[in-house]
Protein backbone atom coordinates (compact mmCIF):
# COMPACT_ATOMS: atom_id res chain seq x y z
CA UNK A 1 0.00 0.00 0.00
CA UNK A 2 1.54 3.29 -1.25
CA UNK A 3 1.61 6.35 1.47
CA UNK A 4 2.96 9.33 1.61
CA UNK A 5 5.33 10.74 3.77
CA UNK A 6 5.69 14.42 3.10
CA UNK A 7 4.19 17.18 1.23
CA UNK A 8 7.09 17.01 -1.78
CA UNK A 9 5.44 13.39 -1.92
CA UNK A 10 2.27 14.10 -2.12
CA UNK A 11 3.38 16.62 -4.94
CA UNK A 12 5.37 14.15 -6.82
CA UNK A 13 2.81 11.37 -6.61
CA UNK A 14 0.03 13.66 -7.90
CA UNK A 15 2.21 15.07 -10.78
CA UNK A 16 2.96 11.42 -11.47
CA UNK A 17 -1.14 11.24 -11.84
CA UNK A 18 -0.76 14.55 -14.39
CA UNK A 19 -2.30 16.32 -11.85
CA UNK A 20 -0.12 19.90 -10.97
CA UNK A 21 -0.72 20.87 -7.30
CA UNK A 22 0.92 23.97 -5.85
CA UNK A 23 2.93 24.20 -2.32
CA UNK A 24 -0.25 25.06 -0.27
CA UNK A 25 -2.83 22.63 -1.83
CA UNK A 26 0.06 19.94 -1.81
CA UNK A 27 0.32 20.39 2.39
CA UNK A 28 -3.28 20.54 3.15
CA UNK A 29 -3.74 17.44 1.28
CA UNK A 30 -0.90 15.85 3.44
CA UNK A 31 -2.04 17.20 6.74
CA UNK A 32 -5.57 15.61 6.04
CA UNK A 33 -4.04 12.39 5.15
CA UNK A 34 -1.91 12.26 7.95
CA UNK A 35 -4.47 14.00 10.85
CA UNK A 36 -7.00 11.40 8.72
CA UNK A 37 -9.27 14.74 8.80
CA UNK A 38 -11.57 15.36 5.89
CA UNK A 39 -10.54 17.58 3.57
CA UNK A 40 -13.13 20.70 2.06
CA UNK A 41 -12.32 21.89 -0.98
CA UNK A 42 -14.07 25.05 -1.98
CA UNK A 43 -13.57 27.28 -5.56
CA UNK A 44 -14.28 28.18 -8.76
CA UNK A 45 -15.67 25.66 -11.37
CA UNK A 46 -13.30 24.20 -13.67
CA UNK A 47 -10.23 24.79 -11.13
CA UNK A 48 -9.28 21.11 -10.32
CA UNK A 49 -11.90 20.80 -7.10
CA UNK A 50 -13.20 17.36 -8.21
CA UNK A 51 -9.58 15.87 -10.27
CA UNK A 52 -8.03 16.09 -7.40
CA UNK A 53 -9.71 13.34 -5.69
CA UNK A 54 -9.46 11.19 -8.29
CA UNK A 55 -5.35 11.53 -8.53
CA UNK A 56 -5.44 10.92 -5.09
CA UNK A 57 -6.72 7.85 -4.99
CA UNK A 58 -4.59 6.39 -8.19
CA UNK A 59 -1.85 7.94 -6.59
CA UNK A 60 -2.65 5.96 -3.43
CA UNK A 61 -3.81 2.87 -5.18
CA UNK A 62 -6.90 3.23 -3.54
CA UNK A 63 -10.40 2.97 -5.03
CA UNK A 64 -12.54 6.39 -5.27
CA UNK A 65 -16.01 6.18 -4.39
CA UNK A 66 -18.11 9.90 -5.29
CA UNK A 67 -21.30 10.32 -3.22
CA UNK A 68 -22.40 13.51 -6.57
CA UNK A 69 -24.61 15.75 -4.44
CA UNK A 70 -27.99 17.22 -5.75
CA UNK A 71 -30.84 19.19 -4.24
CA UNK A 72 -32.93 16.84 -2.41
CA UNK A 73 -30.63 14.21 -2.50
CA UNK A 74 -31.81 12.15 0.73
CA UNK A 75 -29.60 9.43 3.30
CA UNK A 76 -31.43 7.03 1.83
CA UNK A 77 -29.91 7.48 -1.85
CA UNK A 78 -26.32 8.10 0.03
CA UNK A 79 -26.49 5.15 2.48
CA UNK A 80 -28.10 2.10 1.41
CA UNK A 81 -31.60 0.89 -0.09
CA UNK A 82 -33.68 -1.94 -0.04
CA UNK A 83 -33.88 -3.81 -3.49
CA UNK A 84 -37.83 -3.10 -3.81
CA UNK A 85 -38.15 -5.35 -6.96
CA UNK A 86 -35.72 -8.01 -6.11
CA UNK A 87 -37.95 -8.45 -2.89
CA UNK A 88 -41.46 -8.07 -4.89
CA UNK A 89 -40.08 -10.98 -7.13
CA UNK A 90 -38.68 -13.22 -4.11
CA UNK A 91 -42.26 -12.58 -2.58
CA UNK A 92 -44.25 -13.75 -5.83
CA UNK A 93 -41.54 -16.61 -6.05
CA UNK A 94 -42.40 -17.79 -2.38
CA UNK A 95 -46.28 -17.72 -3.04
CA UNK A 96 -46.32 -18.90 -6.18
CA UNK A 97 -44.14 -22.14 -4.91
CA UNK A 98 -46.89 -22.58 -2.40
CA UNK A 99 -46.69 -19.62 0.12
CA UNK A 100 -43.96 -20.00 2.77
CA UNK A 101 -43.38 -19.45 6.37
CA UNK A 102 -43.97 -15.55 6.62
CA UNK A 103 -41.36 -14.84 9.50
CA UNK A 104 -38.28 -17.13 7.28
CA UNK A 105 -39.20 -14.79 4.20
CA UNK A 106 -39.07 -11.52 5.92
CA UNK A 107 -35.58 -12.76 7.60
CA UNK A 108 -34.51 -13.25 3.98
CA UNK A 109 -35.58 -10.40 2.15
CA UNK A 110 -33.82 -8.16 4.82
CA UNK A 111 -30.33 -9.40 4.31
CA UNK A 112 -27.41 -8.47 2.50
CA UNK A 113 -28.52 -10.23 -1.12
CA UNK A 114 -31.59 -7.70 -1.17
CA UNK A 115 -29.53 -4.32 0.35
CA UNK A 116 -28.42 -2.02 -2.36
CA UNK A 117 -25.15 0.22 -0.81
CA UNK A 118 -24.75 3.46 -2.00
CA UNK A 119 -21.62 5.51 -2.13
CA UNK A 120 -21.63 6.12 1.70
CA UNK A 121 -22.03 2.60 3.16
CA UNK A 122 -19.58 1.02 0.42
CA UNK A 123 -16.78 3.35 1.35
CA UNK A 124 -17.23 1.96 5.00
CA UNK A 125 -16.70 -1.50 3.75
CA UNK A 126 -13.06 -3.25 3.44
CA UNK A 127 -11.84 -2.38 -0.01
CA UNK A 128 -8.97 -4.09 -1.51
CA UNK A 129 -5.63 -2.21 -0.95
CA UNK A 130 -7.28 -0.04 1.80
CA UNK A 131 -9.75 2.32 2.64
CA UNK A 132 -11.22 4.22 -0.14
CA UNK A 133 -11.26 7.79 -1.20
CA UNK A 134 -14.70 9.38 -0.60
CA UNK A 135 -15.50 11.76 -2.97
CA UNK A 136 -18.41 13.95 -1.60
CA UNK A 137 -18.69 16.60 -4.46
CA UNK A 138 -20.37 19.57 -4.90
CA UNK A 139 -22.02 19.97 -1.33
CA UNK A 140 -22.99 22.70 -2.12
CA UNK A 141 -26.11 21.45 -4.11
CA UNK A 142 -27.92 19.68 -1.52
CA UNK A 143 -29.47 21.04 1.50
CA UNK A 144 -29.17 21.57 5.08
CA UNK A 145 -30.89 18.27 6.56
CA UNK A 146 -28.72 15.90 3.80
CA UNK A 147 -25.64 18.22 5.43
CA UNK A 148 -26.59 17.85 9.29
CA UNK A 149 -26.98 14.29 7.87
CA UNK A 150 -23.68 13.73 6.72
CA UNK A 151 -21.70 15.65 9.66
CA UNK A 152 -22.88 13.18 11.88
CA UNK A 153 -22.00 10.16 9.02
CA UNK A 154 -18.58 11.59 8.64
CA UNK A 155 -18.16 11.74 12.78
CA UNK A 156 -18.37 7.80 13.57
CA UNK A 157 -17.91 6.45 9.92
CA UNK A 158 -20.79 3.59 10.50
CA UNK A 159 -23.86 2.86 9.80
CA UNK A 160 -26.88 1.10 11.47
CA UNK A 161 -29.76 -0.69 9.08
CA UNK A 162 -32.16 -1.75 11.43
CA UNK A 163 -33.01 -4.73 9.90
CA UNK A 164 -28.86 -5.96 9.61
CA UNK A 165 -27.19 -4.29 12.73
CA UNK A 166 -23.98 -1.62 12.64
CA UNK A 167 -21.52 -1.47 9.66
CA UNK A 168 -18.65 0.17 10.81
CA UNK A 169 -15.68 0.57 8.70
CA UNK A 170 -12.56 -0.96 9.37
CA UNK A 171 -9.89 2.05 8.95
CA UNK A 172 -11.79 5.63 8.15
CA UNK A 173 -12.00 6.86 4.35
CA UNK A 174 -10.06 9.56 3.04
CA UNK A 175 -12.73 12.07 2.57
CA UNK A 176 -12.70 15.03 0.21
CA UNK A 177 -15.34 17.33 -0.29
CA UNK A 178 -16.08 19.84 -2.67
CA UNK A 179 -18.59 22.76 -3.05
CA UNK A 180 -18.65 25.50 -5.48
CA UNK A 181 -20.15 27.91 -3.18
CA UNK A 182 -23.33 28.55 -4.33
CA UNK A 183 -24.20 28.73 -1.10
CA UNK A 184 -22.28 28.77 1.98
CA UNK A 185 -21.63 24.99 3.82
CA UNK A 186 -21.98 25.38 7.62
CA UNK A 187 -19.84 25.81 10.03
CA UNK A 188 -20.24 22.91 12.04
CA UNK A 189 -19.44 20.90 9.17
CA UNK A 190 -16.60 22.79 7.68
CA UNK A 191 -15.30 22.72 11.29
CA UNK A 192 -14.55 19.11 11.20
CA UNK A 193 -12.29 20.02 8.10
CA UNK A 194 -9.17 20.97 6.69
CA UNK A 195 -10.28 23.65 4.02
CA UNK A 196 -8.46 25.01 1.43
CA UNK A 197 -9.90 27.34 -1.21
CA UNK A 198 -8.79 26.63 -5.03
CA UNK A 199 -8.05 29.43 -6.99
CA UNK A 200 -7.25 29.83 -10.49
CA UNK A 201 -3.99 29.38 -11.18
CA UNK A 202 -1.06 31.55 -12.02
CA UNK A 203 0.18 31.56 -15.55
CA UNK A 204 3.22 29.12 -14.85
CA UNK A 205 0.88 26.97 -13.00
CA UNK A 206 -1.43 27.05 -15.81
CA UNK A 207 0.87 26.71 -18.59
CA UNK A 208 2.33 23.45 -16.41
CA UNK A 209 -1.10 22.28 -16.33
CA UNK A 210 -1.83 22.45 -19.71
CA UNK A 211 1.69 20.73 -20.66
CA UNK A 212 0.60 17.66 -18.47
CA UNK A 213 -2.58 17.90 -20.01
CA UNK A 214 -2.12 18.78 -23.79
CA UNK A 215 1.22 17.91 -24.18
CA UNK A 216 0.54 17.61 -28.09
CA UNK A 217 0.23 21.90 -28.21
CA UNK A 218 3.59 23.51 -29.33
CA UNK A 219 5.22 25.89 -26.02
CA UNK A 220 4.09 29.31 -28.37
CA UNK A 221 0.62 27.78 -28.65
CA UNK A 222 0.30 26.94 -25.29
CA UNK A 223 1.80 30.19 -24.02
CA UNK A 224 -0.68 32.13 -25.89
CA UNK A 225 -3.48 29.78 -25.13
CA UNK A 226 -2.90 30.39 -21.00
CA UNK A 227 -2.31 34.52 -21.57
CA UNK A 228 -5.25 34.81 -23.42
CA UNK A 229 -7.47 32.46 -20.66
CA UNK A 230 -5.79 34.59 -18.04
CA UNK A 231 -6.77 38.05 -19.72
CA UNK A 232 -10.20 36.67 -19.83
CA UNK A 233 -10.30 36.08 -16.45
CA UNK A 234 -9.43 39.70 -15.60
CA UNK A 235 -12.55 40.42 -17.63
CA UNK A 236 -16.09 41.61 -16.27
CA UNK A 237 -18.25 38.20 -17.15
CA UNK A 238 -20.92 36.06 -16.15
CA UNK A 239 -19.17 33.22 -16.41
CA UNK A 240 -14.69 33.07 -16.15
CA UNK A 241 -13.50 30.31 -17.50
CA UNK A 242 -11.85 27.63 -15.43
CA UNK A 243 -8.70 25.30 -16.06
CA UNK A 244 -11.23 22.70 -17.55
CA UNK A 245 -11.84 25.28 -20.83
CA UNK A 246 -7.86 25.96 -20.90
CA UNK A 247 -7.48 22.51 -21.72
CA UNK A 248 -10.66 22.01 -24.02
CA UNK A 249 -10.23 25.32 -26.03
CA UNK A 250 -6.18 23.75 -26.60
CA UNK A 251 -7.30 20.38 -28.13
CA UNK A 252 -10.29 22.27 -30.19
CA UNK A 253 -7.14 24.64 -31.51
CA UNK A 254 -5.03 21.04 -31.86
CA UNK A 255 -8.03 19.55 -33.94
CA UNK A 256 -8.23 22.27 -36.07
CA UNK A 257 -4.15 22.66 -36.71
CA UNK A 258 -4.31 26.45 -35.35
CA UNK A 259 -0.73 26.66 -34.90
CA UNK A 260 -1.43 30.65 -33.36
CA UNK A 261 -4.46 32.48 -32.29
CA UNK A 262 -5.66 35.06 -34.39
CA UNK A 263 -8.86 36.91 -33.82
CA UNK A 264 -10.61 34.70 -36.46
CA UNK A 265 -9.90 31.73 -34.24
CA UNK A 266 -11.04 33.08 -31.39
CA UNK A 267 -14.22 33.77 -32.44
CA UNK A 268 -14.91 30.43 -34.18
CA UNK A 269 -13.87 28.49 -31.51
CA UNK A 270 -15.32 30.99 -28.44
CA UNK A 271 -17.84 28.41 -27.59
CA UNK A 272 -14.85 26.37 -25.89
CA UNK A 273 -13.90 28.78 -23.21
CA UNK A 274 -17.48 30.92 -22.99
CA UNK A 275 -20.50 28.82 -22.06
CA UNK A 276 -22.83 32.25 -21.89
CA UNK A 277 -24.22 33.78 -25.17
CA UNK A 278 -23.74 37.21 -23.15
CA UNK A 279 -19.95 36.42 -22.56
CA UNK A 280 -19.55 35.34 -26.28
CA UNK A 281 -21.23 38.41 -27.45
CA UNK A 282 -19.23 40.63 -25.36
CA UNK A 283 -15.84 38.75 -26.62
CA UNK A 284 -16.34 39.04 -30.56
CA UNK A 285 -14.96 41.43 -32.62
CA UNK A 286 -12.81 44.41 -31.68
CA UNK A 287 -12.72 43.39 -27.81
CA UNK A 288 -11.11 39.57 -28.61
CA UNK A 289 -8.84 41.71 -30.92
CA UNK A 290 -8.01 43.63 -28.14
CA UNK A 291 -7.42 41.64 -26.05
CA UNK A 292 -5.32 39.20 -28.43
CA UNK A 293 -3.00 42.58 -28.79
CA UNK A 294 -2.53 43.02 -25.21
CA UNK A 295 -1.50 39.14 -24.71
CA UNK A 296 1.03 39.48 -27.04
CA UNK A 297 2.56 42.78 -25.56
CA UNK A 298 2.83 40.72 -22.68
CA UNK A 299 4.26 37.48 -23.87
CA UNK A 300 7.12 39.59 -26.42
CA UNK A 301 10.15 39.14 -25.03
CA UNK A 302 11.18 42.27 -23.40
N1 LIG B 1 -4.11 21.30 -11.13
C1 LIG B 1 -4.50 20.58 -12.18
N2 LIG B 1 -3.69 19.68 -12.75
C2 LIG B 1 -4.08 18.98 -13.81
N3 LIG B 1 -5.28 19.08 -14.40
C3 LIG B 1 -6.14 19.96 -13.89
C4 LIG B 1 -5.81 20.75 -12.75
N4 LIG B 1 -6.85 21.54 -12.46
C5 LIG B 1 -7.78 21.26 -13.37
N5 LIG B 1 -7.38 20.30 -14.23
C6 LIG B 1 -8.14 19.80 -15.38
O1 LIG B 1 -9.35 20.48 -15.43
C7 LIG B 1 -10.45 19.57 -15.52
C8 LIG B 1 -11.55 20.07 -14.65
O2 LIG B 1 -11.22 19.91 -13.32
P1 LIG B 1 -12.30 19.45 -12.25
O3 LIG B 1 -13.41 18.71 -12.91
O4 LIG B 1 -11.58 18.81 -11.15
O5 LIG B 1 -12.83 20.88 -11.80
P2 LIG B 1 -13.79 21.22 -10.59
O6 LIG B 1 -13.06 22.22 -9.77
O7 LIG B 1 -14.25 19.98 -9.94
O8 LIG B 1 -14.95 21.94 -11.37
P3 LIG B 1 -16.53 21.94 -11.05
O9 LIG B 1 -16.67 22.88 -9.92
O10 LIG B 1 -17.10 22.46 -12.32
O11 LIG B 1 -16.92 20.54 -10.75
C9 LIG B 1 -9.89 18.23 -15.08
O12 LIG B 1 -10.45 17.19 -15.81
C10 LIG B 1 -8.42 18.33 -15.35
O13 LIG B 1 -8.16 17.84 -16.64
MG1 LIG C 1 -16.09 19.11 -9.82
Amino acid sequence: MTSLNSIDEVQQALAAQNYVCGRPLATVVFLSLRLGRPLFLEGEAGVGKTEIAKALAAALGRRLIRLQCYEGLDAGSAVYEWNFAEQMIAIRTAEASGGADREALKAELFTEDYLIARPLLEAMRPQPGGAPVLLIDELDRTDEPFEAFLLEALGDFQVTIPELGTIAAPEPPIVILTSNRTREVHDALKRRCLYHWVDYPSFDRELEILHARAPEAAETLSREIVAFVQKLRTEDLFKKPGVAETIDWAKCLLALDVMTISPEVIADTLGAILKYQDDIARLQGAEATRLLQEVRAELAPA
